[in-house]
């Protein structure tokens, strides 16, 4: 018996599709990449943009022919496009050829699912409105073999007028600390050395918890693990981004220095219409608070272009601290209207055309960025951690740096899961190269 997982979204959406390989596999499937050939399909989806939904809305079209090919093929979605009211049910009706639908809270529920699904061919829906207890010991089979995602805490409270998430995450929930170190000790134990611990705000680690510690407590207790060489984390929140985490940060040895911090708009007038609860001037305060402490820190953010009501002068806003960070690197998004957010009421939505003239500007600035902070590295021996080998050569290895730039060198296999020095001779935009010392 074979499965296949397609998942859409965020890093979140990936470790919850290790989580469900880790059940099917429990259930004695095994992966395979071929659609043709597998006996259960799911479709992980992601609702944060309107494109990726309709991405999704396609390819779930396209499966009919599969259930043609085979009709005893379990098709299943789920995931967080599936929490949105009526979903579902659109699924059902559109889509017949479907097979079982589940939200974000439930996806411990996919063995019996399973069952019912083979039981009796109509399209099960089992999408739970709110979020259950937190869910502890479901089998996890991971994608990589050096680096492992740890989640740390689930939904987010913050309500950011544009985005969906809180609608379909739920609330906060924080794992108790003593779990996520017990699962970080086996991984090392299983030969993982780097670990990405994982939730949509981790900066609230804790705080629906009694007698547990920040998440800088959290941080001090997993660079203790003997073993570890490698801690990163995302999201943060520049609001909850305080000085006691950035002296965190400095002091723990094993977390390295890359830090990715959403700034979403340079213009504190549209911060405030986001909810964002920061101005521009209290995150360029936070970020020289940073590079004051940890001074080869690399910064990554996201950026929103367009939020409703725009202005040029609230872009330019946008632009100016671009240029004063220096991001290492900017994942940027054109405003896409969410169904019941605030932000979708808003009546002076930016026009298409004018968001994705400033997407580019905004773009080839960051480009001409990245790309200068990159070049400033080579010459540099730098601390490579070798995660396996490039996608289209198995001759060159890859790897990162601590500050998470990916490096490729020419290698043997052996080297995988090992850190090694490099010398960097070369840079592009989204790589650089090296040579091993
Ligand atoms: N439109 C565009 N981008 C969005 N994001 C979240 N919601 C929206 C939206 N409605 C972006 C934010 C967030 C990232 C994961 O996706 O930048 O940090
Ligand atoms: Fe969405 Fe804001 Fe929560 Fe991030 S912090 S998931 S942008 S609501």
């Amino acid at each position: 018996m074979k499965y296949i997982i397609e998942t859409w979204g965020c890093q979140m959406n990936e470790h919850d599709s290790e989580v469900l390989a880790g059940m099917l596999a429990d259930l004695g499937y095994k992966r395979t990449d071929d659609e043709m050939d597998a006996d259960v399909m799911l479709l992980n989806t992601c609702c944060v943009r309107e494109k990726a939904e309709s991405k999704v809305l396609g390819r779930l079209g396209l499966l009919k022919k599969l259930k043609q090919n085979n009709p005893d093929v379990i098709l299943g979605v789920c995931g967080c496009m599936m929490q949105q009211p009526a979903m579902a049910d659109r699924i059902k009706k559109r889509m017949p050829h479907m097979d079982l639908v589940f939200g974000t809270h439930n996806i411990h529920e996919l063995p019996q699912m399973i069952n019912e699904a083979k039981a009796s061919r109509t399209t099960h829906i089992q999408v739970w409105p709110e979020q259950g207890e937190v869910k502890e010991g479901l089998p996890i089979k991971r994608t990589h073999g050096i680096k492992a995602f740890v989640n740390i805490m689930y939904g987010c409270n913050n309500f950011c007028t544009y985005c969906i998430v809180p609608y379909v995450r739920g609330r906060e929930r924080s794992r108790l600390s003593k779990e996520i170190l017990v699962e970080i000790k086996d991984l090392v134990n299983d030969g993982y050395r780097e670990i990405m611990l994982l939730g949509q705000n981790v900066n609230s680690y804790g705080k629906d918890l009694q007698d547990e510690g920040d998440f800088a407590d959290l941080l001090k207790a997993v660079n203790e693990i003997k073993g570890l060489d490698r801690i990163r984390f995302m999201t943060s929140h520049p609001r909850d981004f305080n000085l006691r985490l950035v002296n965190t940060l400095a002091s723990c040895n094993k977390v390295c220095e890359h830090y990715h911090l959403p700034i979403q708009a340079g213009s504190s007038r549209i911060l405030k219409k986001m909810n964002r609860g920061y101005t521009k001037e209290e995150y360029l305060e936070l970020i020289s608070q940073i590079k004051d402490r940890v001074p080869h820190a690399s910064i990554t953010t996201d950026i929103i272009v367009g939020f409703p009501g725009e202005t040029e002068e609230d872009f330019d806003d946008t632009m100016e601290v671009i240029s004063k960070v220096r991001f290492d690197g900017a994942y940027t998004f054109l405003y896409s209207s969410r169904p019941n957010t605030p932000a979708a009421k808003i009546s002076e939505q930016v026009p298409q055309e004018l968001k994705k003239k400033r997407f580019q500007k905004l773009l080839a600035l960051q480009n001409s960025i990245t790309e200068e902070i990159n070049k400033q590295l080579i010459g540099q021996t730098l601390p490579v951690l070798f995660e396996g080998t490039s996608k289209n050569d198995d001759t060159v290895l890859m790897g990162r740096t601590r500050t998470n730039k990916i490096v490729h060198v020419s290698g043997h296999a052996e080297l995988i899961g090992k850190i090694v020095d490099v010398n960097i001779q070369g840079a592009q935009m989204f790589s650089l190269s090296g040579k091993i010392i």
